[in-house]
């Protein structure tokens, strides 16, 4: 039976969770949003580290088997530390690494776009690991700090967001990408009008597809079994009734967020 641990900065990570709900439906789903730290894209790698490890010892204590890091600036800088500090305890999982395997599979010698935060691209991650995968492969980056808020405001589909997106994306770089890697949890709310500025000539990959299928092989190659009762439970650090409402964004149904104040 595996409870699956999720962490994030806020609510964010819930489009992962969603997917996990639907792909996974049998396992409960343990999910921390760490709102009181919100956003992460804007902290130094220490803090992060020092709020992941702290996320994950609840998990761990809820009795999760498995931890998916969903934010891809949490991945970016505390992945390796989380692995190692959580060691037999449980899997861990990143939203980096599925996507990675996936670019290097799917493209030879093309040139590819990755958006996230300013956490992530100024980690480097995503250029490391694909020139690792696959060096003919050339990434271009670009941190996009006023997306995440923008579409946690619920503006997407809109022409002021379609004017931010667009400002963002007509960068030179851009220009003869084949694909584009969504590297925020925010960013799937966003897909289709991507897709719609590249006129739908560039694919965009995002994660929560790739990453809970690499979880479910994980499930199915362990012979994991399904839990008797699943019950899901949504914790975040900090509870306003403005993120309770955005719940209906990105996990597609209200939730009630639970407050666990882990910084007191
Ligand atoms: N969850 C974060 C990520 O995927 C986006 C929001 C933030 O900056 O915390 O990078």
């Amino acid at each position: 039976m595996a409870k699956i641990g999720v962490f994030d900065s806020g609510i964010g990570g819930l489009t992962l969770a969603a997917e996990i709900k639907k792909e996974l439906s049998l396992h409960s789903i343990i999910y921390f949003g760490d709102t009181a730290h919100f956003p992460y894209g804007e902290k130094s790698t220490t803090s992060i580290q020092s709020y992941a490890i702290k996320i994950c010892n609840l998990l761990l204590e809820q009795g999760c088997e498995i931890i998916l890091i969903a934010c891809n600036s949490a991945s970016a800088s505390s992945y390796e530390l989380v692995k190692e500090y959580v060691g037999k305890r449980a899997k861990v999982f990143n939203v980096i690494d599925s996507v990675v395997d996936y670019v290097c599979k799917q493209y030879n010698q093309e040139q590819i776009g990755l958006i996230g935060t300013k956490r992530t691209v100024d980690s480097n991650i995503y250029a490391e690991r694909i020139a690792k995968g696959n060096n003919s492969i050339q990434l271009h980056s670009l941190a996009t700090p006023l997306l995440a808020p923008m579409i946690e405001e619920g503006f997407f589909n809109k022409s002021i967001s379609n004017s931010i997106i667009a400002e963002y994306l007509s960068t030179q770089s851009f220009k003869k990408i084949a694909a584009i890697i969504l590297g925020c949890t925010h960013y799937p709310l966003i897909k289709e009008d991507i897709a719609l500025f590249f006129n739908h000539k560039v694919e965009v990959i995002d994660s929560p597809n790739i990453v809970v299928k690499k979880i479910a092989a994980y499930i199915a190659d362990n012979n994991i079994s399904n839990e008797i009762i699943v019950d899901h439970k949504f914790y975040v650090s900090d509870y306003t009734s403005s993120f309770n409402n955005s719940t209906q964004l990105f996990f597609g149904q209200k939730i009630n967020l639970l407050e666990y104040k882990l910084w007191e």
